[in-house]
C-alpha cells in the first residue's frame, strides 16, 4: 500500500471522491463524520476522521475509524419500502372510498329522481325541497354533518310515495277521506322502506315526522313542537313552500305571495319559527 493514496486503497478510485473526509477534516482541523456506500464491498460505513495536531496547531496525523452500517441500512430501506407500500395502500383505500361515496350520491339522486317521476306533478319537487332545506341549515349555521344528513333525508322525503298508488297522487279531484288516510301513510312507509339500510339510520326519524305540526295537528304521530325532529322541521317548510309555488291536478299554483304570507301566518303553529324566519332571510337574499 505504500506510496497509494487512501482513495485509491479504500474506494478504487483515482481521484478523491466529493465527500472525501479526510480533505475536510484537514480544511477544518476537526472532526467529520460521513456516511459513505464502498461499491467494491457492496457496503455502507460511518467514517470518522479526527485530525491530531502538534503544539503549533499543524495536523501530525489522523484517526480514522469506519463503521459498518450496512444491516442497519437494509433495516432502514426495508422500512422505506413498507411506509410506501402503506401510503399506496392508503391512496387506493382513499380513491375507493371516493368511488363509493360517488356512487352512494348517485344512488339517492336517482331514489329522489324516481320518487318525483311517479307523478308529472311532482317532477324536481325532491331536489327544489334539497336546495330550500338546505338553504335554511346553512343560514342557521348547521354543522356540515347535520347539513348532509338533512340533504339525504330531503332528497328521499318522499319515498314512501313509492307504495301510493298514482291515480291518487295524480287524482284531479280533491281525495276522498280514506284516500287521504292511504296518503297520509308515506312518512311511516318511507321510513320502513330505508330502515334495512345501516348508513340512513339518521334519517328514519326525519323521513316519518316530516308532516308533524308545531301544533300537534300533523301526522302520523301528532308530535308537538321540540318533540318533532329539528331536521324534520326544517324540510316541512321547504316541502310546504315547494307545493304552494307549484301547480297539482286539483289546482294551479297559489304562488310565492301566498307561500310567504302562509309561512309568517303559520309561523309557530305549523312551522318553526326559527326555521321560518331562517327561510325568509333566504328568499330576500336571492329576490
Ligand atoms: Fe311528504
Amino acid at each position: 500500500m505504500r506510496g497509494k493514496k487512501c482513495y485509491q486503497i479504500i474506494h478504487g478510485m483515482n481521484r478523491p471522491i466529493e465527500t472525501c473526509p479526510l480533505i475536510k477534516a484537514t480544511e477544518t482541523l476537526s472532526n467529520v463524520t460521513v456516511e459513505l456506500y464502498e461499491p467494491g464491498v457492496n457496503k455502507y460505513f460511518m467514517t470518522s476522521v479526527t485530525p491530531m495536531l502538534d503544539e503549533e496547531g499543524h495536523i501530525k496525523s489522523y484517526v480514522h475509524s469506519l463503521v459498518d452500517i450496512t444491516e442497519a441500512k437494509d433495516k432502514e430501506k426495508e422500512l422505506i419500502k413498507s411506509r410506501n407500500a402503506f401510503f399506496n395502500m392508503l391512496n387506493d383505500l382513499d380513491y375507493s372510498y371516493v368511488e363509493l361515496k360517488g356512487l352512494y350520491n348517485s344512488l339517492i339522486h336517482s331514489f329522489a329522481n324516481a320518487i318525483d317521476a311517479k307523478s308529472p306533478w311532482t317532477k324536481g319537487h325532491s331536489e327544489r325541497v334539497t336546495n330550500y332545506a338546505v338553504a335554511i341549515a346553512k343560514e342557521m349555521g348547521f354543522n356540515d354533518k347535520d347539513i348532509e344528513t338533512l340533504r339525504i333525508a330531503a332528497l328521499l322525503h318522499d319515498i314512501g310515495k313509492i307504495g301510493t298508488y298514482d291515480v291518487i297522487l295524480d287524482k284531479p279531484d280533491r281525495l276522498s277521506s280514506e284516500e287521504i288516510e292511504l296518503v297520509k301513510m308515506h312518512p311511516v312507509k318511507g321510513a320502513e322502506i330505508l330502515r334495512p339500510i345501516m348508513q340512513l339510520q339518521d334519517i328514519l326519524p326525519i323521513i316519518r315526522h316530516h308532516h308533524e305540526r308545531i301544533d300537534g295537528k300533523g301526522y302520523p304521530d301528532g308530535l308537538k313542537g321540540e318533540e318533532i325532529p329539528f331536521l324534520a322541521r326544517v324540510i316541512t317548510i321547504a316541502d310546504s313552500f315547494d307545493s304552494m309555488t307549484s301547480d297539482r291536478p286539483y289546482r294551479p299554483a297559489p304562488g310565492i305571495e301566498y307561500a310567504l304570507s302562509e309561512l309568517k301566518e303559520s309561523s309557530g303553529i305549523q312551522f318553526d319559527p326559527g326555521a321560518v324566519e331562517a327561510f325568509l332571510m333566504v328568499l330576500e337574499k336571492i329576490k
